[in-house]
């Protein structure tokens, strides 16, 4: 069978296409990100779907046998684009790279089997993502993200024991209590939303949680105080709503407003913004052990499996492992939303079709090889020079202080570089992290850097009771190990090694023992090969532009060395190859809707769009329902409504968005549409 997952909704797009015609599970994942350069992407994932049938030789759609799209949101009723047709004739973008019109066309016209599509639960999917892939016979599993889930996984089965988010039939103890055919969805805000909130009111960008993680542990620096006063009783069942909460935090937690850019991340070590974020952290710690505890009640499993994007929190999760109620805790590495076209083909693959092939993701390096014998004429394309070296020089230059982008073999799935995809540098350098923080990757200075460690030596260096493959399991460094690698000890004196093993990454795991050869640390610094706002590399091109964009001294390409070239040679080299890449995207989105898309439809939905219809204004009212339903305390409506009024319109929404009762369901969404329709009368007359 061969099945592809698709992500095409919302941020990272991606696919995942899995077989086993081999007679064993083989597994090509990407995001759409890393092959179209746009960060966290919102685009049709056409170059992803592309690539993992490249992987596999599987030319036509119709040798798929089922087609699993993630559903993020099950709307009620039913609509036939998961992008809107009004969207797509509005044009519809936001801040990111979203382009309604074109996701549409592609999704209109792409030529899947329909019979063979089927959509996938966004919860279901990450519990998928990770059960099956970890390699455990039975386990308790959770999704911790903007929806919140509790299964149970024995065999290849996956049972849904408590369930929410994202609109979909809401399960307690196994059974549905709110389901979507008779009412609408609901979608409680859960204490990830409380954390995003946190994080946007930190001034930072909404997939940037890591970054109050790491704020949260300075918190030894200043006197303790809690501002946000969340109550501690508030744990009574699986899920806890903070929808109060975080409207009163809205309002009532100050918005972080640097001087200057250059100042933002030294403004932010003052006593409020961590405190806040040290609040938002540890509450986020406390609800994930208590959920993670009622799954080791409820369950009585000692395995336990990860997914959603709060797994993606090395400090939460190593806190679960020393709760001592699971023996073994497993994450998934791309455990956010990256993973979800994983999850939907898993989810295919035996939900579905009843799969009996297994398998355990045992390195992350999903992504497919370029050939190294191109690098030569790569390099001597643009312009570059380069050489073969052995692995001991790289090694021997690392030690002299010589920071390196490292790409080789397949690319890692997920938001961690483990190796193949990495900048590394000396670790024994203590202002190694300053260096490359600001020099090389222009980021914020409080961010810390994680450590690859050669497994069989993980316990000379790290206190943790397990191997920690992804770089997603805290640990604390030893006293006798802390002079050795300051560059890679966060301020509260954690770390987040990544174990390396031979199996894994032979090519890695040898270049770590050479350096630990000379310099006798068989450790290094580990971050990702990426400028700030860039996509970690995939290809040749990709990372000769971020090597000229980035600090870096030098680049590891396969088994090349390339040295830095002249300052002049590196702004030509920018403004070239930029250029040539955007190209290059371009070129590829134009082959794959030639090679994917029925042209005749294509064109007939392009021709649509242009076209008003009576269909649009039935349309254009289910938008202002949704509208509706989707109203939140921190839009701005109509800024010449006081504040009292803005706070009723917002309370009215929330009726008409969450109510059990039809009647006031429907009174509330009428009082909403007014509303919305005098707001544009009068956005009207203004103009
Ligand atoms: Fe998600």
């Amino acid at each position: 069978m061969n099945i592809l997952g698709i992500k095409c909704s919302g941020h990272d797009t991606g696919a995942a296409l899995i077989t086993d015609r081999s007679g064993r599970l083989e597994i090509s994942a990407i995001s759409e990100a890393r092959l179209n350069r746009r960060k966290h992407s919102y685009t049709y994932p056409l170059l992803s779907i592309q690539y993992v049938m490249a992987r596999f030789g599987i030319e036509s759609l119709e040798e798929l046998d089922l087609i699993c799209i993630d559903k993020h949101g099950e709307l009620w009723p039913q609509r036939g684009s998961q992008f809107g047709r009004l969207a797509a004739k509005n044009r519809r973008t936001n801040e990111y790279d979203f382009d309604a019109r074109f996701n549409y066309l592609i999704e209109q016209s792409i030529r899947f089997p329909k019979e063979r599509v089927k959509y996938v639960n966004h919860v279901d999917a990450h519990a998928a993502s990770c059960y099956h892939v970890s390699g455990f016979s039975e386990a308790a599993i959770l999704t911790l993200e903007g929806g919140t889930g509790f299964y149970i996984g024995k065999g290849t089965d996956i049972q849904v024991i408590d369930r929410t988010g994202y609109g979909g039939d809401e399960y307690r103890d196994g059974k549905i209590t709110h389901g979507t055919e008779v009412s609408w969805p609901r979608h409680y805000w859960n204490t990830s939303n409380l954390y995003d909130l946190i994080t946007r009111k930190l001034g930072l960008d909404k997939f940037a949680a890591g970054k109050t993680m790491a704020l949260a542990a300075f918190r030894d620096r200043f006197t303790v105080h809690d501002y946000l006063q969340i109550p501690k009783d508030r744990h009574q069942g699986f899920f806890t709503d903070y929808r109060q909460l975080i409207l009163r935090l809205g309002r009532e937690v100050r918005d972080f407003i640097p001087t200057s850019k250059a100042t933002r991340d030294t403004e932010l070590l003052e006593q409020y913004w961590v405190n806040i974020a040290r609040e938002a952290q540890d509450a986020l710690e406390q609800d994930v052990l208590y959920m993670a505890g009622l799954a080791g009640k409820k369950s009585g499993l000692r395995n336990l499996c990860l997914a959603g994007g709060v797994a993606l929190s090395c400090v939460t999760n190593r806190k679960i492992l020393d709760l001592g109620i699971f023996d073994n805790v497993y994450v998934q590495p791309a455990a956010s939303d990256e993973g979800i076209p994983l999850g939907c083909a898993l989810w295919g693959y035996y939900d579905i079709k009843g799969g009996t092939s297994v398998t355990k993701m045992e390195h992350a390096y999903l992504g497919t090889p370029y050939n190294a014998s191109d690098v030569p004429a790569i390099l001597s394309k643009w312009g570059l020079q380069g050489r073969r070296v052995a692995p001991k020089e790289i090694a021997r230059m690392l030690s002299e202080g010589k920071i390196f982008g490292r790409i080789a073999g397949g690319s890692e799935y997920g938001p961690r570089a483990l190796g193949n995809r990495s900048i590394l540098a000396d670790p024994r350098i203590p202002n190694m992290l300053e260096i490359v923080n600001t020099q090389i990757k222009h980021r914020e200075r409080f961010r810390p850097f994680a450590p690859s460690c050669q497994a069989d030596k993980q316990d000379r260096y790290f206190d943790l009771p397990c191997p920690s493959p992804f770089m997603l399991m805290a640990c604390s460094v030893t006293e006798e190990a802390k002079p050795q690698i300051p560059a890679v000890i966060h301020v509260d004196g954690s770390s987040r090694v990544q174990s390396v093993t031979p199996a894994q990454n032979s090519a890695y795991y040898e270049l770590i023992g050479e350096f630990g050869q000379i310099t006798g640390v068989y450790t290094l610094l580990n971050t990702s090969f990426n400028d700030d706002g860039e996509p970690i590399v995939e290809n040749f091109e990709d990372a000769l532009l971020s090597f000229v964009r980035t600090g870096l001294h030098c680049l590891y390409i396969e088994d090349h060395l390339v040295e830095r070239p002249s300052q002049a040679q590196c702004e030509k080299l920018k403004a070239e190859l930029a250029p040539a890449i955007k190209s290059r995207v371009e070129r590829s989105y134009s082959a794959a809707v030639a090679a994917f898309c029925d042209p005749a439809r294509f064109d007939q939905f392009s021709r649509e769009l242009e076209k008003s219809t009576l269909s649009d204004l039935f349309l254009s009212l289910s938008q202002y329902v949704r509208k509706a339903k989707s109203m939140h305390l921190h839009e701005q409506v109509p800024g010449a409504l006081g504040r009292g009024i803005r706070i009723t319109i917002n309370r009215v929404g929330e009726v008409a968005r969450h109510s059990h009762s039809a009647a006031a369901m429907y009174a509330a969404t009428a009082s909403m549409l007014c509303v919305d329709l005098v707001w544009r009368f009068k956005k009207a007359l203004r103009v």
